[in-house]
Formats: structure tokens, sequence, C-alpha cells
């Protein structure tokens, strides 16, 4: 809004002044920045965390476009990485049958930089990022942490992209159109998009780098979600172990992280994140294919070929 941006740094100022910008999506203004779309007060943010935040070699990054599973990705990895603390079977003491997932995973471009993500309440830090590889800060590309990404068909993540924000805008701004959402997704002018650029970024990292990212697909995971629990457990250095097998660990995480079972909680009912998100607004149906309620069979052609021409050789599919 305009008002936020006059609390920008001159700096800041200067910067967006000079770069395309669009409307966005719910209120403010778009700025592209080496390729991507980000809103000026999360580009004052994360300039200076480039080379201020410390990463550990301890860190585990959850990172997702929005929309594209990150609650879900949060409450199992928070779920796998505490379960010596927590027991995922005794669901009544569970943190996260009383909070959120957001409040338990903080997001890197929404805290403030002191001592990296000093309200992460867990060790190892469990942080999650919407942004784009070539925007992490340094330390985080050069330290031994991991990082696991999860992305989504684009069509699935578009139409709950379109929900979404019909859900933060205000009654004095209406709702957007499906069209008018779509146009700007297929220019790429979406928070943190394009699209194709975030996802071919972290996927091609994840083949020259298989121990540092690893690349899952929320389609994927909603076809075996156990042996994909068993790879993030894996490759964040904490497998499951045969005794855990044997009391059957991976489906008591999956059932305490299920669409059904997190979206029915009173603390996912109601009441909001401090970011001013409705909790509910995370949950709408949690499945594969809705687009084809949506998108009529020229709009998914669409998609269809942008993704095709945008991500090209590249060996990445939807
Ligand atoms: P839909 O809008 O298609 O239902 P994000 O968490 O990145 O904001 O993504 C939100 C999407 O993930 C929404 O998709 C939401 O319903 C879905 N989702 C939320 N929690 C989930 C869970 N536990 N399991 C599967 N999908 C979930």
């Amino acid at each position: 809004t305009p008002q936020m941006e006059e609390e920008l740094s001159e700096e800041c100022r200067e910067l967006i002044s000079s770069l395309p910008t669009e409307k966005g999506l719910v209120s403010g203004n778009l700025y592209q920045y080496e390729g991507f779309w980000h809103t000026s007060e999360i580009l004052q943010k994360i300039l200076p965390y480039q080379n201020q935040f410390e990463a550990r070699d301890s860190d585990i990054y959850l990172v997702t476009l929005p929309k594209s599973g990150t609650t879900w990705l949060k409450a199992m990895v928070f779920a796998l990485v505490n379960r010596t603390q927590y027991n995922p079977n005794s669901n009544q003491q569970h943190p996260l049958v009383s909070n959120n997932p957001h409040q338990l995973v903080p997001f890197l471009e929404s805290e403030p930089i002191s001592n990296g993500v000093d309200s992460c309440p867990t060790d190892p830090r469990l942080i999650a990022t919407h942004l784009p590889l070539v925007f992490l800060p340094e330390s985080v590309k050069q330290s031994g942490c991991k990082i696991v990404y999860l992305c989504r068909n684009p069509k699935d993540n578009f139409v709950s992209l379109w929900h979404f924000t019909n859900k933060l805008r205000t009654e004095e701004m209406g709702c957007i159109s499906l069209e008018e959402t779509f146009d700007k997704f297929c220019r790429g002018v979406e928070l943190f998009g394009p699209f194709w650029d975030h996802v071919l970024g972290y996927w091609k990292e994840s083949l020259e780098k298989p121990d540092k990212v690893l690349f899952l697909k929320y389609e994927e995971m909603k076809e075996n979600p156990g042996n994909h629990l068993r790879k993030i457990a894996e490759f964040i250095g904490c497998p499951i172990s045969m005794e855990e097998e044997s009391f059957n660990l991976v489906n008591q995480i999956l059932e305490l992280c299920s669409f059904d079972h997190l979206s029915n909680l009173e603390v996912n009912r109601a009441g909001r994140l401090s970011s001013g998100h409705s909790k509910s607004a995370f949950f709408r149906r949690g499945e594969v294919g809705d687009w084809k309620n949506h998108l009529t069979p020229e709009m998914a052609q669409k998609v269809d070929e942008i993704i095709k021409q945008k991500l090209g050789a590249s060996g990445l599919t939807f």
C-alpha cells in the first residue's frame, strides 16, 4: 500500500523507482527485480539478508511457491524433526494440535534479520521461505544446510492462488476475476513468480547438488505420502528406524498432518496469524486436479504450452 511504501528506506525507494511494476493480486504493487516479482517490503527486507543472514549447517529450509503445499510440508517436517520430543501419536499434546503449522515454522522473509530466525522454536532450525534460489542468502547457498523444495502442478497452483487471493481481498477491493488472475499468472506476474523460473532454479540445483536440494512434487506426495516422508527423513538426516517402522510412526505423522485432521482442528478453523492471514484460508480442498473445475480447455492448453516452452529440455515436466 502507499502508506507502507512511505516506510521504505531511501535506498529501497530509489531502487524500486527504477523497476518494472504491476498491480499485485491483493493490494499494493509488485516490482520486478532480477527476474522475479516482489513487494517493496519484501525487497527491503531480503536485500540485506544476502550477506548478513547467518545460516547454520544444521538448518533445514522448506522452500515453496505460495499455494503449493507449504502448510502441509511445514507440518510434516515439524512432526518428523521433533518426533522424540513430541509423540505424533499422542495428539492431545502435540504442538500441531494447538498451533497452526505457520506458527511453528517461520518464514525467512517475515522475520527480523537480527540473529537469523530468532523465533524459530526448533533445533535444528526449521525455516520456510518462498524466495527464488537466486535470492536465498549467500550463507544458505554456501553452508551445509538442507533444502526441501516442494512444487505443484501449475494449473492447480494457479487455481489455489486465485481462491486464496480472493480470501485475502477486502470487501472494498471486491473479488478479482479468474481471467485477470490468469492473465497475470501466464505473464509470470505473481509474488515470487514467475512460476517456471522459481521451479527451474531449484530443479537445476537439485540435479547439481542432490545432497543439498530435495525436489518434490505435491501430486506425487499426495499419491505416496509415506514414501515421501521416509525420503525427507533420510534426506534431512533423521531416517525412520526399523523400530519406528514397527510401531507405524510414518502413518502416525501422516494422520497428524493430514488435510482432514489439520483443517478440522479448532486452532485452524478460526483466528488469524500474526501476518494477518486467516488460518482457515490455508485449507481449502487439498486435492489434485481441481483445475478441471475452473479452467476452460483453452486456458489449460495455454498453461501447458507456456510451461512446456519455459521448462524446455530441463527434464522437469508437470
Ligand atoms: P487448494 O487450494 O488446492 O485446496 P500453501 O500451504 O502453500 O499455502 O498451499 C495451500 C494448498 O495446500 C491448498 O490447496 C490447501 O488446501 C492445501 N493443503 C493445506 N493443508 C494440506 C494438507 N495437510 N494436505 C494436503 N494439502 C493441504
